[in-house]
């Protein structure tokens, strides 16, 4: 099966960053998942638009940008700089279209997240225009939560939409992901797996063994 792996950093030892970001480097075709969050919209607080840039100057990795932030319009030139998808969250715009237009208009490649509440049916006339869509499988704001399983229905009706429309966004699915959860949004037909505890927190061993005993 073929998909992508899209590690979160969050998760990641950033006192040895350089040798975390190896880690995502040794899978083909891997993105860097950038979570994002303000305190407000999300009850954490993660990292700015420094740490992006600073990041962009020792990989190539596509990043990931998962914008958890009140207002993301005020802040998508400053993640524009660094990212190659931005991903904002459908329950935080009141403009959504306006949103995807800014995005692609910074030539960046855009996201719409949902989380675990809200119905996909919610975005299907937003589909057409995003190149990903974010499914969150736990409540956004922490790594390391247990996946939420009514999710998998979601993605089922996702793939399902994009198949009945012929569209070519990316389904991506957020949180809870590891070496039990993985075969059930594989077997839904996702593209994308963010995993942050399961990656980085795991014997790389262990992980290369579960990752590669699917992507064939
Ligand atoms: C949750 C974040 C996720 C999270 C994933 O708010 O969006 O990306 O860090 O972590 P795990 O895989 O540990 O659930
Ligand atoms: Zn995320």
């Amino acid at each position: 099966m073929k998909f992508i792996v899209s590690p979160s950093i969050i998760s990641a030892d950033f006192t040895n960053i350089k040798e975390e970001i190896k880690k995502v480097e040794y899978f083909q075709d891997s993105f860097l998942h950038l979570d994002i969050m303000d305190g407000n919209f999300v009850p954490n607080i993660t990292f700015g638009p420094f740490i992006g840039e600073q990041l962009r100057n020792i990989t190539n990795i596509p990043f990931d940008t998962h914008l958890m932030i009140n207002h993301p319009e005020k802040f998508i030139e400053r993640f524009a700089v660094f990212s190659d998808y931005i991903t904002f969250h459908i329950e935080e715009t009141t403009f959504p279209f306006r949103l995807v237009n800014t995005v692609k208009g910074l030539n960046k490649k855009c996201g719409v997240s949902l989380n675990p509440s809200t119905p996909i049916e919610h975005v299907f006339d937003l589909l057409p225009y995003v190149d990903l869509l974010l499914i969150m499988s736990v409540e956004p704001g922490f790594s390391g939560q247990k996946f939420i399983k009514e999710t998998l229905l979601k993605i089922e009706k996702a793939y399902e939409f994009r198949k009945k429309n012929g569209l070519t966004f990316l389904i991506s699915v957020d949180g809870g992901i590891n070496e039990e959860t993985i075969q059930l949004v594989l077997e839904k037909g996702v593209d994308v797996l963010v995993m942050g505890n399961f990656f980085f927190k795991n014997d790389f061993n262990f992980v290369k063994s579960v990752i590669n005993k699917y992507r064939k």
